[in-house]
């Protein structure tokens, strides 16, 4: 029960195949208590049948990251729970279909900036809207990919986004250091969500990736979650500003 005590936010669960969800059951499991943040209503029947099943009692709530105005009553709904947090997850990304289908060089203007919006953009303004509320030495976590810095085919807008989301974490740790809060990324292997549908061929990728990686297993979304664990706890004090590969060795991999 490492983060018993420890309070928070988990922005991004919709469904059962969830990486937020695996590590919402993961935080529970260790202690910790949040508040879940979805994007609409219709991931709240879904995660109320599943919170039951898991025995997880807690508040749900609607904050669309696009809307100020969703982010700031969010936020209030957060202070008025707990008052203080010691810490956030950030799992959200969209980019539209038609931009996922398309080569980067196809993409156009009003999809770059929507990808850029809700995958990147939001990190750095829902920490700014909750900078106040953060307790001294709290942890922030998002999500990455490997496609950040690497070419993934079929990744293309999205490697874009994720580039820009671990230069934001860096630059978010340095921002957030003087109150000793810590920012990170865990960057997982593919894992089979809704969202990681939308790229082409993932099935294929997932079984590459777990046929070459050094440990030869898939990762799932509960050892993402246990990952989670570890970096908002006070056990992985010390460490900011990292991306942590959940991805089985594959990463160091050249092509073979
Ligand atoms: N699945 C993978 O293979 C994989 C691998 C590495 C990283 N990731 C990253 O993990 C994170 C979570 O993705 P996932 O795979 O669990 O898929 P998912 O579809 O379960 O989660 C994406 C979440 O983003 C939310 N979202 C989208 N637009 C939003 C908006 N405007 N406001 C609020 N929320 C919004 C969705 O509601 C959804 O809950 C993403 O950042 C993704 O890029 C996924």
């Amino acid at each position: 029960m490492i983060l018993t005590g420890k309070k928070g936010v988990i922005f991004g669960a919709s469904n059962k195949y969830s990486i937020a969800w695996g590590i919402a059951k993961q935080l529970h499991l260790h202690g910790a208590e949040f508040i879940l943040s979805v994007e609409n209503e219709k991931s709240i029947n879904k995660l109320k049948k599943l919170m039951e099943e898991h025995s997880i009692k807690t508040d749900i709530c609607i904050c669309d990251v696009t809307d100020e105005t969703s982010i700031s009553n969010l936020k209030n709904a957060v202070a008025s729970k707990f008052e203080k947090i010691d810490f956030v997850v950030h799992s959200i990304a969209y980019a539209p279909p038609e931009s996922l289908q398309n080569s980067l060089i196809n993409t156009k203007w009003e999809h770059f900036a929507q990808t850029l919006h809700i995958s990147t953009y939001s990190l750095i303004n829902i920490i700014r809207e909750f900078k106040d509320i953060l307790s001294e030495n709290s942890s922030i976590i998002t999500l990455s990919f490997l496609g950040s810095n690497r070419i993934v085919p079929g990744y293309d807008i999205m490697g874009i986004a994720k580039a820009a989301l671990e230069s934001s974490v860096k630059y978010l740790s340095h921002n957030l250091s003087s109150s000793n809060t810590r920012v990170n990324a865990l960057s997982p292997s593919p894992i089979n969500t809704v969202s990681a549908r939308g790229v082409k061929n993932l099935k294929e990728m997932m079984h590459k990736v777990s046929d070459l990686s050094l440990l030869k297993d898939e990762i799932n979304i509960d050892t993402v979650g246990t990952n989670a664990v570890y970096l908002l706890s006070d056990l992985s004090k010390g460490v900011t500003g990292q991306i942590i590969f959940v991805d089985s060795g594959y990463h160091n991999l050249g092509v073979l």
